[in-house]
């Protein structure tokens, strides 16, 4: 096994509150034990145009508590599928450049590699253990669809602020007896929509797992509107669809390993619920908002227990896995494990069923 002395970092794929917490974390530790640290700018686009920059004790400290990521990211840069230009149909044209990114990783001498990003970062970095440059990921994502862990850093953080958002919404639905649908992110998955519906009690909660029907949601509009409050608030996820429909997609873009980008459904929802049930209906997509900001606490620590148990496997020379949090501890599982795979909401998840309890509408 060789020793592990020099390592380089890199955040991938979209940013989220905690990642820089993850920098300092690793940085810090690989310090104390003599190891250098090369930070690698905007994730796997900076191993393919090399630029890189050290990064030292006084580069990591105070950035804990920051939103975003001090060495950039980028969500198009997969070096064995990396567009390098267009062909006469305006279609882009990929190329295999996972070579130019182990000849800056020679360069620079690094003898393995955190990867901090999503599902398209760890299946990015697989190829480079092959080649001989050994990964290890740390899962990242607001979206918390990670196969391998039931947590990943910036899911609370993004909950926090979509429930803030929400108790806000609540106050001038009751105002103006309104309708109001708030659009969340989360892509396939429901969890932030779950979470944040429950923590802010929304009526109801239209998540991509459980199809909805426009009729069952009106109807919880009309009963509300006759003899309960007077106003409705829908959570709803970007990737939630009606039944028998489609997701509302936002954009495509061909360059990105993920193309797809959703978003428009509370748009497309409010004018449903007002043309069916007659109530003034309005809507709010949080967008980005989401991923910015300040890590919760809980973030800042599981962040910080991430980093730190990326390099108890550097320095073990358990290469190649993905750290994780599961039944409530640390641990970590194979790289290989989230590639190509979401983990989304299970039809028995105990959530549903302790909002339904408090009767919160799924829209069936
Ligand atoms: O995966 C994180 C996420 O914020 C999703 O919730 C959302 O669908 C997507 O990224 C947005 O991507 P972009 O930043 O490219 O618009």
């Amino acid at each position: 096994m060789t020793e592990i002395r020099r390592i380089g970092v890199l955040t991938g794929g979209g940013d989220c509150p905690g990642l820089n917490a993850v920098i300092r974390a690793v940085t810090k530790d690989a310090i104390f034990h003599g190891i250098d640290v090369v930070g690698i700018e905007d994730g796997f686009l900076g191993l393919i145009e090399n630029r890189t920059r050290p990064l030292g004790y006084e580069d990591v400290s105070g950035i804990l508590t920051t939103g975003g990521t001090i060495l950039g990211s980028s969500n198009k840069a997969n070096p064995s599928r990396y567009a390098t230009g267009v062909d006469a149909s305006g279609a882009p044209i990929f190329e295999d450049v996972t070579d130019r990114c182990m000849q800056a990783a020679r360069e620079h001498r690094l003898d393995a590699l955190v990867v901090i990003g999503g599902d398209g970062t760890m299946t990015c970095a697989r190829p480079f253990s092959a080649l001989g440059l050994p990964c290890i990921g740390v899962p990242k994502t607001i979206d918390n669809d990670i196969v391998g862990t039931e947590l990943t850093f910036g899911f609370l953080t993004a909950v926090a602020t979509a429930t803030d958002a929400l108790d806000r919404v609540h106050t001038t639905a009751a105002s103006h007896h309104r309708a109001m649908v708030v659009e969340v992110m989360g892509r396939n998955a429901g969890w932030i929509a779950l979470f944040a519906g429950i923590a802010s009690g929304a009526d109801v909660i239209l998540v991509p797992e459980i199809p909805f029907s426009v009729d069952a949601v009106a109807d919880v509009v009309t009963r509300r509107s006759k003899h309960g409050k007077r106003y409705t608030v829908v959570c709803v996820s970007e990737g939630a669809r009606p039944e028998g429909g489609e997701q509302v997609v936002e954009r495509t873009d061909p360059t990105s390993p993920d193309p797809i980008r959703l978003g428009g459904i509370a748009k497309w929802l409010s004018t449903q619920i007002e043309d069916a049930t007659g109530v003034e209906s309005r809507y709010t997509v949080l967008g980005h908002v989401q991923r910015g900001g300040s890590p919760v606490a809980s973030d800042r620590v599981l962040a910080t227990r991430f980093g730190h148990h990326a390099m108890e496997l550097l320095k073990a020379g358990t290469l190649d896995r993905m750290v994780a949090w599961n039944d409530a501890r640390m641990t970590d599982v194979d790289m290989a494990l989230p590639a190509g795979k979401q983990r989304t909401i299970p039809e028995d998840h105990p959530l549903l069923d302790a909002a339904r309890s408090v009767y919160t509408s799924f829209g069936r």
